[in-house]
């Protein structure tokens, strides 16, 4: 008998998370699958433009839900992936990370009596104000099996009264994809007008609430980066949520270069040649331990200590002072020597897809 696996994605990071595993099913006669795109992200370049890049298949089913609150986003994925699961029942719904449509499509599975699986499960930043902190607690508490990153974010679902026999640690397919993808990043078109080179700038994206939806708040960080930038580019990929906040504010520094959002291939490529990222992205600091590169996070907490344990991310929180020195340690290459989480060896989806198949469901 085929395993029906359910694949949700709907933001940028589920579509670099899910490429690997989809690949992987791909390989094993035992398994199907079928893609949902909840629609959360729609722009081609926050969706469209991964599933290119990545070589991820047009999904089977798009529910369309785009913006709204955050009531209203999670309602409207339930809603109408319920609908999906009543036209066909899958056997495992599998959801990834922290977003809206990770907690959403797993409640609307749960409640039809279907197997949750959440990949990267059991990360804790312990700041209740994100609502990425509810997803997780949420998806995880009601989960039947969990893919790990590490082993700390197994231990934080063991100690919740997770059984341990339903906990894999099998690591990280962000860098799964990372590794897959290496040879084939390409510079983006700015690379060239700008005249950027192997570490002569830098790169920023921020988006998180707590950093751009107030906008003093926003100009303080830019202003300061300005500064401490010495003369050197800070390409930003904008957001389309900071976006909108920049143009209200008119927000322009003399080194800070606003552009699109990049696809995956040319903003892997912009990282691993930079002196040092500035970002609030949680993914980034993942992909910044894998490839070495000095990162700061502008947030007072991290779902992913080991980002900071062993690799190469620094959180500073709202301390701009602090921002001006470690710009100044990168440029000296007095930074920290970062090393690799276990199990982040590109192998994570092939673990994944091997303990899917000896489930009993
Ligand atoms: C979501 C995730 C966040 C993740 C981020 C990555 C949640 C709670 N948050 O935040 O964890 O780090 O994605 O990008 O799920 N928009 C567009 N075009 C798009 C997508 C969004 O213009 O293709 C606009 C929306 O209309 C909205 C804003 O961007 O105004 C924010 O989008 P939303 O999906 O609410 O959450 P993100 O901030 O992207």
């Amino acid at each position: 008998m085929t395993m029906l696996i359910d694949i949700i994605a709907g933001a940028r990071p589920n579509f670099i998370k899910i490429a690997p595993i989809i690949a992987e099913i791909k390989k094993v006669k035992s398994l199907s699958y079928r893609l949902i795109h909840t629609g959360q992200h729609y722009d081609h370049k926050m969706s469209g433009s991964f599933f290119n890049d990545l070589d991820i298949p047009e999904p089977d089913v798009n529910l369309g839900v785009k913006s709204g609150t955050q009531a209203e986003q999670t309602g409207k994925i339930m809603i109408e992936y319920e609908k999906c699961i009543f036209e066909k029942r899958p056997d495992i719904c599998l959801v990834v990370g922290d977003v809206n449509s990770t907690m959403a499509a797993s409640l609307a599975a749960k409640k039809m009596g279907i197997k949750v699986a959440h990949v990267e499960a059991g990360i804790r930043s312990g700041d209740l104000s994100m609502p990425e902190e509810i997803n997780r607690i949420v998806t995880d508490s009601i989960s039947d099996y969990f893919f790990t990153t590490t082993k700390e974010a197994s231990n934080n679902l063991i100690k919740s009264g997770i059984k341990k026999d339903n906990v894999f640690f099998v690591g990280n397919t962000m860098i799964d994809t990372l590794k897959m993808n290496l040879s084939k990043l390409r510079p983006p078109k700015l690379y060239d007008e700008l005249n950027l080179c192997k570490q002569n700038y830098f790169v920023t994206t921020l988006h998180r609430p707590s950093n751009v939806d107030n906008v003093n708040n926003l100009a303080g960080i830019l202003h300061q980066m300005d500064i401490a930038s010495n003369g050197n580019k800070i390409i930003f990929p904008l957001h389309p949520r900071t976006r909108i906040i920049l143009e209200k504010g008119k927000l322009n520094y003399d080194n800070i270069i606003y552009t699109e959002p990049l696809s995956y291939l040319e903003f892997i490529f912009l990282v691993k040649n930079s002196q040092l990222v500035i970002t609030d992205s949680g993914g980034i600091s993942e992909e910044t331990t894998y490839l070495g590169i000095p990162c700061i996070t502008l947030r007072d907490t991290t779902e992913r200590p080991e980002t900071c344990k062993i690799g190469t991310n620094v959180l500073v929180g709202n301390d701009l002072n602090l921002l001006h020195e470690l710009f100044q340690l990168a440029s000296l290459k007095q930074w920290k020597i970062g090393g690799v989480p276990k199990f982040w060896d590109g192998k994570t989806s092939s673990r994944i897809i091997k303990s899917l198949t000896k489930l009993s469901y």
